[in-house]
């Protein structure tokens, strides 16, 4: 039996897939690998939305063009974004590639690995209009067995001027939502308490006449034991009806990731995002009158095709008066093909982006911190995950809110909390990044 190892980098939506390939390998055959050391194929699974992802490839692949030389007959596959991207560049200049296949091409893999073993070079990056490796049960390949990732999209039509997304993930398009709801009905059955459903950009999820608040809903009447997430949220189109749904189900979480991108009404149009501040801002109000207990989470970039020391100012205030629970923050990264990179010049120096961003995480920092100290005092429900890394006596888990919190593991009835448990506690002290407590 061949074993193969899939190392995944990027986001959310490359671990899904990496699990889909997982189930397609093994349906052929293959076992699942524990490192690249006892690995007859070893996967690589890239992302190329910013240059410093793709050169970490570029470097991985020497590393592993030196173990392949110690293991004669290794296959090494690149698949994902970077695959979709550069395919021949990487046939050319990696001549340890066996095998390349884009975001839309994983049921061939099968065969390219066949081909690979007899010594051709196998290249598979068709992007496609329907595929949404629908009826596959992904093969879970962490191990906390409480938490699953659920693609209900894929691909992107919005072309935000400086995202790759579009070129390497292609159309959108959603799946159906009876698969979506048998692959959650199995999770939880086997012992999974928290799913999130992911999609480029969720809010536009349309099949035949199911609507993502619809099946939010449907996903949610699952098990009232079921945490449901979602991931990601185009501001331009988070509905009033979509807020109601989520404010009205309790085991839909109070935690919306609803990227800004930057604070300047200015940057988001060349940026194409199609909204401004103002109408990011409504939003926001409108997810506070619905629930003020709701996080609010954002990505911000720094430092974009002409910003302007007041278009970043800008940004700074939007954080302030969102007063973010969480950010993921980058410099701007020109991508080859892009709007942006085509039609605006790259004309911030980086020193001023690295000064920029600088000054966003370290605002982050605070607003972070000042939202966990509001939080002492008060009660939660957190879903158990794990040990903490820390001490083996504590467990941590998740608020709705999607923040983490460490307790004590044994209860005061002496039970020791296990993964997938339920447990109400009450918040004592908290760094920017984590809170401690205690059960109640
Ligand atoms: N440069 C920097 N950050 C980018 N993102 C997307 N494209 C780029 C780029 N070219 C960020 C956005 C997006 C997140 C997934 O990555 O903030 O929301
Ligand atoms: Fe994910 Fe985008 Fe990276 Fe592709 S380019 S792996 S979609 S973050």
């Amino acid at each position: 039996m061949k074993k193969v190892f899939i190392e995944t980098y990027g986001c959310q939506m490359n671990v899904v897939d990496s699990e889909t390939v997982m189930a397609i390998l093994a349906a052929e055959g293959f076992a699942r690998a524990e490192s690249t050391t006892d690995a007859d194929v070893v996967l690589i699974n890239t992302c190329s939305i910013r240059d410093g992802a793709e050169q970490r490839i570029w470097h991985r692949l020497d590393e592993l063009g030196a173990l392949k030389k110690r293991r004669k007959g290794m296959i090494i596959g690149l698949i994902g974004c970077m695959a979709e991207r550069l395919a021949d560049r990487i046939l050319e200049q990696r001549p340890m590639v066996d095998l390349v296949a884009g975001p839309d091409s994983y049921r061939s893999l099968p065969k390219l690995v066949a081909g690979a073993t007899d010594g051709a070079k196998g290249v598979n990056v068709e992007l496609s209009k329907e595929e949404t490796y629908a009826e596959l049960s992904p093969v879970r390949l962490d191990s906390s067995g409480v938490s699953a990732f659920v693609a209900i999209m894929r691909g992107c039509n919005n072309f935000c001027s400086y995202c790759v997304v579009p070129y390497t993930r292609g159309r959108e398009r959603s799946r159906d939502p009876e698969t979506i709801l048998r692959e959650v009905r199995e999770l939880f059955a086997a012992g999974y308490r928290e799913v999130t459903l992911l999609g480029q950009n969720v809010n536009s999820y349309l099949h035949e006449d199911v609507t993502f608040p619809e099946l939010l809903r449907r996903v949610a009447a699952t098990d009232p034991k079921l945490r449901v997430r979602f991931a990601t949220s185009h501001p331009k189109d988070i509905s009033d009806e979509l807020i109601a749904v989520i404010a009205k189900t309790p085991n839909i979480c109070r935690a919306i990731h609803l990227p800004a991108q930057s604070g300047s009404s200015r940057m988001l149009e060349k940026m194409n995002r199609k909204y401004t501040r103002e109408w990011y801002l409504e939003r926001i109000s409108a997810i506070r009158r619905a629930m003020p207990d709701c996080a609010i989470s954002t990505d911000l970039i720094a430092g974009f095709c002409g910003e302007t020391p007041d278009d970043h100012a800008a940004t700074l205030s939007l954080m302030r008066e969102v007063g973010y629970e969480f950010a993921f923050m980058f410099k701007y990264s020109e991508r080859e093909g892009t709007l942006a990179a085509r039609e605006m010049p790259d004309d911030v120096p980086d020193e001023v982006k690295t000064a920029r961003l600088t000054e966003i995480i370290e605002l982050q920092n605070e607003l972070s911190l000042q939202s966990n100290r509001r939080d002492i005092g008060r009660e939660f429900e957190i879903l158990v995950e794990g040990l903490s890394k820390r001490s083996p006596d504590r467990v941590f888990g998740r608020t709705s809110q999607n923040k983490v919190v460490v307790i004590p593991r044994t209860t005061k009835t002496g039970h020791n909390l296990q993964p997938g448990d339920y447990t109400k506690v009450r918040i004592t002290t908290c760094t920017s990044a984590t809170l401690q407590g205690e059960e109640v």
